[in-house]
Order: structure tokens, then C-alpha cells, then sequence
């Protein structure tokens, strides 16, 4: 599959200034040298009246005073923020919030990283969002919210697949979203009740051109006759196929039959923090103590444990070090536990197994590259997810003129509660 190359700069493609920021600029030069020739001559004045020391004694001095008074007032900021929670976590326009408890990634082999940049995330929100408006399933509980569909409709629409392959489609919303990347390539859905099982009860959506392997046709991915379905469909290259994985189940499991199966490009939904989620991640896999940003302490005293535990007033799916870590300080996973199905098959694991998982997982990634949240939590008014464990947003707080040319504000803030670091992974075999 190939990316496309065309890129709209932010200023051309959402709006923006610049215009006159030359004369703006040769302005405040001039003033500046205006600054430079007064404070010399006061500077002169002062040497030739009071010599030497006085004037030094006087520049440590007011450096001191200057100094002081920066920690005092940094002093009261604490003590505001114990008052205003809201502004000691950071919700109040400070991006830099985020990232700040440590992010995980997977390495690949070579280390290579997706084609498209922030301004190419941009340019496609501009384009999604009237798209998301007309969405048949107006409230998608227990599927996906904004930044997810939009991270899934971005992708399948740069890597341009022959065929589209979703496992997990509930009431149809994801399907609908792949249809709206790519109007004419056909689709599978592997799904345990077809979505038309939900037009009863209210919106679903079915596709004229998805196939789907529901209700008493329902196959799970790792049970497909690939070779004859693919045969089926006219695909020769499973290079241009994409896979995307909504069915929560152990994402190791996935991977290994994704690779046995030959797919390269696959999407995870729900890339769970570690401590978090009903299946084991490759997120959790690759939340690694070698990795920057990976590795847990599970020492009550320590500044993890502090800043959990404050976070967790405040973020919903943030966890404290009691939830992280179970017996034996086990943090892997959730608490020492490779999740399956569902929640449903809990497997514990030994630290050593989890270290050899992700050393598995690296030596069959190509890239790795998960999906930032739309927009930060100042703007969206989001609650769930702790942006102390994600990347940073692809709207920053405090751009509220963006975030609203963008159609984002129209939005009520339901839809950006579902953020889960969706992951797009390039996959093959490993050469030894
Ligand atoms: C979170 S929902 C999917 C949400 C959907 N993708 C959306 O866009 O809203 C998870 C779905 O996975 C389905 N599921 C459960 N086990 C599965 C399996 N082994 N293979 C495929 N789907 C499965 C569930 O029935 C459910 O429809």
C-alpha cells in the first residue's frame, strides 16, 4: 500500500496569520536597539558617578531579590493547586501535562515511522469531521468515540487497501467508518452477531459490499481459511490488506496469527495502558523497565505512587500503584496477568515470560506508531483517559481557535472519551 505525498501546511489548510510579521519583526528590532543605547548610557551614568562595586553590588542584589521571589511565588502555586485540582493536574491549557508519568512504545527492527506528520493529521480532521457528523449511530457506548474513528478513517484512507478486514464490529460503526475511507474496496467482518441483529432495537449500520462472518457464519480470525477466502476476493498481495482488530482479544495472540496468515498492516482499537483494560496490549507488552518511558516502581513511597494517586482523583481510567501492581510487585499486563478474551481468560505471567513477549513482539515489528489523542482535554472536556500516559495531542490545549475552526466544538464531549492509544502496526516474519 502506498502513502500519498500531498501535505497542506496549517496555515493553507485550517487558516492562520503571517501576513506583515516582517515589518512586525523590523519594529521590534529597532526598539530593541532603541532598549540596548539607553541602558548603555544609563549604564555609563551610573559607572562614572558610583564606580564600580555600587553598581555590581546592586545587579547581584536585584538578581537575588528576583531569584526569591520566583520561589515564593512558585511556592503559592502549590498551594493554589492543592485548592484547584484542576490546575495541578494540568487541565487547565498545560500540554506539556502530557507524557509526564512515562510512554511506553514498541520498538520496531529498523526503527522506521509512519509517512504522515501532525500537519497531515490536520488537514484530515478538517476533512472527517463534517464526515463524522452524518454517522448513522449517533451514540456508539461500547465502541468507538471520535478519536479512534477518525484515527482508523485516516489511516485506511493514506494506506489505500485492496480489501479491508474488521474483526469486533458490534452495532456497525467501525464498518461504517472503513466505508467512508474507502467507498468501493470491499470488506470482511468477523463478528459474533451481525450488526442487522441491532436495526431492531435502534441505529446499526450494514454494508452493501462487507461480507460478514456473523451469527451461525461467525469464524474468529485465528480459525479463517485465509488462502480461500483470499482466493474469493481476487487479493494475491496480503501486503494490501488491512487488518483491524476491535474484538478484544489478547493482542499477542492476534499478532502471531496475523503473522502466520502473512498480513503486514494491522490496527489495533484498544491499545490499553498497563494496569488497564480487558486484554493483554501490545502497549502492556512492550511497557518494558528498558524502555524510556516503560518500567513501573511499585514502592509506595515512591513519586510514581505519589503522582498516581493524585492523578486518579481526576482521570478516570487513571490507576494508582495498588491497581498496577499485584503480588510480588507483578505489574506487567494487569497485575502480572496476560488478559484474554474479554477479560474472560486471565493468565498470569511471570516477569520473564512478559520480557520474552515483547522481545517477540520487536523482532517482528516493522513500525509502530500509536495514534494521538485529537485534541487535549482543556478542549475536548474529556475525562477518562490520564494524559500523563499518552503522546501528545494533535490539538494542543489552549488552541481553542483551532479546535473550533476545525468543527471540533460542535461535538458534545461523550464522543472523546474513548481514547485507548489505537495502534497501527507493519508487521513480518523475522529473519531468524
Ligand atoms: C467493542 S465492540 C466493537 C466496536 C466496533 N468496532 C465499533 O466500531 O463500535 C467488540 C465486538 O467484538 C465482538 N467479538 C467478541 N469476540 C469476538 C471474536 N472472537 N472475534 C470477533 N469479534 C468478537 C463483540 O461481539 C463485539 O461486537
Amino acid at each position: 500500500m502506498r502513502g500519498r505525498t500531498t501535505q497542506t501546511t496549517e496555515e493553507e489548510g485550517i487558516g492562520g496569520g503571517g501576513v506583515g510579521g516582517n515589518e512586525e519583526e523590523r519594529d521590534d528590532d529597532e526598539s530593541k536597539t532603541r532598549k540596548i543605547s539607553l541602558a548603555m548610557r544609563i549604564t555609563n551614568l551610573i559607572t562614572y558617578k558610583f564606580g564600580v562595586f555600587w553598581p555590581c553590588s546592586f545587579i547581584i542584589f536585584s538578581f537575588l531579590l528576583l531569584v526569591s521571589s520566583l520561589i515564593f511565588r512558585s511556592r503559592n502555586s502549590v498551594c493554589v493547586s492543592t485548592l484547584d485540582s484542576r490546575s495541578l493536574i494540568g487541565i487547565d491549557g498545560l500540554d506539556s501535562d502530557f507524557g509526564t508519568l512515562g510512554v511506553p512504545w514498541c520498538r520496531s527492527k529498523s526503527g522506521r515511522t509512519v509517512e504522515w506528520t501532525t500537519k497531515d493529521l490536520l488537514k484530515g480532521l478538517e476533512e472527517f469531521v463534517p464526515i463524522y457528523e452524518t454517522r448513522p449511530i449517533k451514540n456508539n457506548q461500547y465502541g468507538m468515540g471520535f478519536d479512534h474513528s477518525f484515527g482508523l478513517w485516516f489511516m485506511t484512507r493514506w494506506l489505500k487497501p485492496d480489501l479491508m478486514m474488521e474483526s469486533g464490529a458490534f452495532k456497525g460503526h467501525s464498518t461504517w467508518v472503513l466505508r467512508q475511507a474507502m467507498p468501493d474496496t470491499p470488506i470482511l467482518s468477523l463478528t459474533p452477531r451481525h450488526p442487522e441483529k441491532y436495526l431492531k432495537k435502534g441505529p446499526a449500520y450494514v454494508d452493501g459490499n462487507c461480507t460478514y462472518f456473523a451469527g451461525k457464519d461467525f469464524v474468529d480470525f485465528g480459525n479463517v481459511d485465509w488462502k480461500s477466502v483470499m482466493k474469493k476476493h481476487g487479493v494475491t498481495d496480503l501486503s494490501r490488506v488491512l487488518i483491524f482488530f476491535d474484538d478484544h482479544q489478547n493482542e499477542l495472540k492476534r499478532l502471531k496469527q496475523a503473522l502466520k496468515a502473512g498480513f503486514k498492516h494491522l490496527i489495533f482499537e484498544d491499545n490499553y495502558d498497563t494496569g488497564t483494560g480487558d486484554h493483554y496490549s501490545l502497549r502492556q507488552i512492550c511497557d518494558q523497565s528498558y524502555i524510556r518511558g516503560g518500567g513501573h516502581s511499585c514502592f509506595q513511597d515512591s513519586d510514581e505512587a505519589r503522582i498516581r494517586e493524585k492523578r486518579k482523583k481526576f482521570w478516570e481510567k487513571a490507576v494508582d500503584v495498588d491497581e498496577l501492581c499485584g503480588p510480588g510487585e507483578a505489574w506487567w499486563g494487569v497485575r502480572g496477568h496476560m488478559r484474554g478474551d474479554f477479560n474472560h481468560t486471565n493468565k498470569a505471567i511471570s516477569y520473564k515470560e512478559h520480557f520474552q513477549n515483547s522481545r517477540f513482539v520487536e523482532s517482528v515489528l516493522d513500525v509502530y506508531w500509536e495514534l494521538p489523542p485529537v485534541a487535549g482535554p482543556s478542549l475536548t472536556h474529556q475525562t477518562r483517559y490520564d494524559p500523563a500516559r499518552s503522546v501528545g495531542p494533535v490539538v494542543e490545549d489552549g488552541r481553542f481557535g483551532l479546535f473550533q475552526r476545525l468543527g471540533l466544538s460542535r461535538f458534545d464531549s461523550s464522543v472523546f472519551n474513548g481514547y485507548t492509544q489505537m495502534v497501527y502496526v507493519q508487521i513480518s516474519q523475522s529473519s531468524h
